[in-house]
């Protein structure tokens, strides 16, 4: 993957570090664009976003804590600690926004566990989100059999490493034609997984695990929003994705014809076109 050097900064909250990519600056008041990753990638899973919409306005882009760059500062799952939560990774990122001073409302951008986690930050900072895109998520809680794979998949990564959740997660995330043309999005993807911590990863499962059902509360999100999807999404199919942008009052909807689960990687210039429309349109972007 490309980068820009000079654009990554280390910013510490406490109990955490969590390096983030910081590109463009917002122009005539624009909302500031805020990428948040899925699990279990890092921020570069946005890096033609990052290129695209960093020279149009200002777009942030972090690893969560136990992912990409950033440190783990979580208890180990299952210990008798208070074990971290969705919320957590949005209390952190309402933390960080602080830390580089950005106090007036942004575009929420999530995909998939960072859907999870923009719901989380609708509900608890309304007052910072000027916009939200969720792409290819979900808004229902775990399944008793999900949540009993999740922390078996958490216990063998802690005693392991992290090839086994990449095993799991791999063959569910890309389109047949991602995977017949060997797109170069698969070994990034790849390289992505390798960079979280095992204990980030078992902790970030034990929180999608736990994660509250939030489809009764998406009548309450009355800002701006896009509902993004890939046609061919195995985690988050195209009729439960059309549902969520049913509650969401006036939300929009598109699905990225061919892509799977990693839209954004798949088809970057089709998924950039569509956010791009509706910035300008609906969020204040020039
Ligand atoms: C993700 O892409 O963040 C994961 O697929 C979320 C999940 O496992 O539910």
């Amino acid at each position: 993957m490309s980068q820009t050097p000079g654009t990554m900064k280390t910013v510490s909250l406490g109990d955490v570090r969590l390096a983030v990519e910081d590109r463009g600056s917002s122009r005539s008041g624009q909302p500031v664009l805020l990428l948040v990753h899925g699990f279990p990638l890092d921020h570069t899973m946005w890096q033609s976003q990052i290129d695209y919409f960093g020279s149009h306005g200002r777009v942030i882009a972090p690893d969560l804590r136990g992912f990409g760059g950033s440190s783990n500062a979580a208890p180990p799952e299952g210990s008798s600690h208070c074990a971290i939560e969705m919320c957590t990774y949005a209390d952190d990122l309402a933390a960080l926004l602080d830390r580089l001073e950005i106090t007036r409302p942004i575009v929420f951008c999530g995909l998939s566990m960072g859907g999870y986690i923009a719901w989380q930050f609708c509900a608890k900072y309304p007052e910072r989100v000027a916009a939200l895109v969720v792409c290819d998520t979900r808004s229902f809680a775990d399944t008793p059999q999900a949540v009993a794979g999740r922390f078996a998949l958490g216990a063998r990564v802690l005693a392991e490493g992290i090839e086994p959740v990449a095993a799991a997660m791999l063959p569910k995330f890309f389109g047949p034609d991602t995977v017949a043309k060997q797109l170069p999005c698969i070994a990034d993807t790849v390289a992505a997984m390798h960079r979280a911590s095992p204990a980030g990863v078992a902790a970030a499962l034990g929180a999608m695990a736990r994660r509250p059902d939030m489809a009764a509360s998406l009548a309450e999100i009355h800002v701006p929003t896009l509902v993004v999807v890939g046609e061919h999404d195995a985690i988050s199919p195209v009729e439960e994705m059309r549902g969520i942008a049913e509650r969401v009052p006036g939300a929009e909807f598109v699905v990225i014809p061919g892509a799977g689960h990693m839209s954004p990687l798949e088809d970057p210039a089709t998924f950039n076109a569509a956010l791009d429309h509706f910035l300008r349109e609906r969020a204040g972007w020039s």
